[in-house]
């Protein structure tokens, strides 16, 4: 990466403003569901801590979209902090307010505050000149580790960078690194499995990484606008259907680079979109009217677990399944199961695929798991990520 790091700096003394992406599930009870992207940022926390810098950390959480509203407040993520780090980290009442003014002129260096959600603040999203100022105003360096949100231009990702010294945290560093090295020097045979609802979320990933994979197989949702646009009987599945033609250009497009494409061959399907209605195995080209695919079948399980054999490098990004109905994640399970033994360089994006792999107990045997689910995609496509293009270059 060539970007400036917080090793590049002196931060002893200084107060140092951290952009992490706290941006957590949350159980209706108001406790963290998942703190992965917590635990993710600690290293950049305690660098901070341990080399003497006043630590001012701010994160959004949902999309409150510029109100203030106590269900998506940053308090527990502050606890679970607190708890990790083994030391107070002390909770601002606001994000620029008289709060965090207060709390971040009054730090000893080693201290830790917490701001409120950035996204409290109306200016947040708009990429407000007057709050990355103010955000600016409370600290003398700016550390962007929020690798889940760089894909963002908001005030407290990009707009901030503009009015401090910005350098990376080591989670950004981590991800773009890994991420990178792999996608431009990857062993092969290189195979990417893309899942999710949408083809229209994946369009730039697939024509990116079609100058650059062996194979490239298709689950999910999206997999049937791609079989409807081969001419199957899709039933009921969920298909864009103005992205057929598309879908077709894009398999020809990978015909004629020599990047095999793989289809599932079978399906579970079911009557309602729902995990207990009436199901059954049948092939994915002949789907009654009245039933919709929710996950992929054993077959096509058996035919993606031989294409990833001998693997060596494998890219993953969206279930394979509708993973919120337990009776529809199998598919994204196993894969995860025959991802973890073909030992290849592995790299996972999204939350539905990370959370099966943890489920699996699995996480160990990936190589990188990323914190992003938008950030590394719009990786994936190969685009430019505004809150790392802000940042100083080395
Ligand atoms: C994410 O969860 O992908 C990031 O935190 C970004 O959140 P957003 O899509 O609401 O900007």
């Amino acid at each position: 990466m060539n970007k400036k790091t917080i090793k590049d700096i002196d931060v002893k003394g200084k107060k140092v403003l951290v952009r992490c992406d706290f941006n957590v599930p949350l159980l209706e009870n108001g406790n963290i569901r998942d703190a992965r992207r917590i635990v993710a940022a600690i290293p950049t926390i305690e660098y901070l801590i341990n080399n003497g810098a006043k630590v001012i950390l701010c994160s959004h959480l949902g999309r409150p979209k510029g109100e203030v509203k106590p269900e998506f407040s940053l308090k527990p993520v502050a606890k679970k902090l607190s708890e990790l780090l083994k030391k107070n980290v002390k909770m601002a009442e606001d994000v620029v307010g008289e709060s965090a003014k207060k709390l971040t002129s009054d730090m000893n260096d080693g201290d830790v505050v917490l701001l409120e959600n950035v996204r409290f603040e109306k200016g947040e999203e708009k990429n407000d000149e007057e709050l990355s100022k103010k955000l600016a105003s409370l600290a003398d360096i700016f550390v962007n580790d929020a690798f889940g949100t760089a894909h963002r231009a908001h005030s407290s990702t990009e707009g901030v960078a503009h009015f401090l010294p910005a350098v990376s945290g080591f989670l950004i560093e981590k991800e773009i690194t890994f991420m990178g090295d792999t996608l431009e020097n990857p062993k092969r045979p290189f195979i990417a499995i893309l899942g999710g609802a949408k083809v229209s979320d994946k369009i730039g990933v697939i024509e990116n990484l079609l100058d650059k994979v062996d194979t490239i197989i298709i689950g999910g949702g999206m997999a049937y606008t791609f079989l409807k646009a081969q001419g199957h009987k899709i039933g009921k599945s969920i298909c864009e259907n103005d992205k057929l033609d598309l879908a077709n250009e894009l398999l020809e497009k990978a015909k004629q680079k020599g990047v095999k494409i793989v289809l599932p061959t079978d399906s579970h399907i079911s009557k309602e979109f729902a995990n207990d209605a009436e199901n059954m195995i049948v092939k994915s080209r002949e789907i009654p009217d009245d039933f919709e695919g929710l996950d992929i079948g054993p077959e096509t399980i058996k035919s993606f677990e031989k294409e990833l054999e001998g693997a060596k490098t494998v890219i993953w990004n969206g279930p394979l399944g509708v993973c919120e109905f337990d009776n529809y994640c199998t598919g994204t399970e196993e894969i995860a199961k025959a991802i973890a033994k073909t030992g290849a360089i592995s790299i996972v994006g999204g939350g539905d695929s990370a959370a099966a792999i943890e489920k699996l107990g699995l996480a160990d045997k990936f190589s990188h798991i990323s914190t992003g689910g938008g950030a590394s995609l719009e990786f994936l496509e190969g685009k430019k990520l505004p809150g790392i293009e802000c940042l100083q270059d080395k």
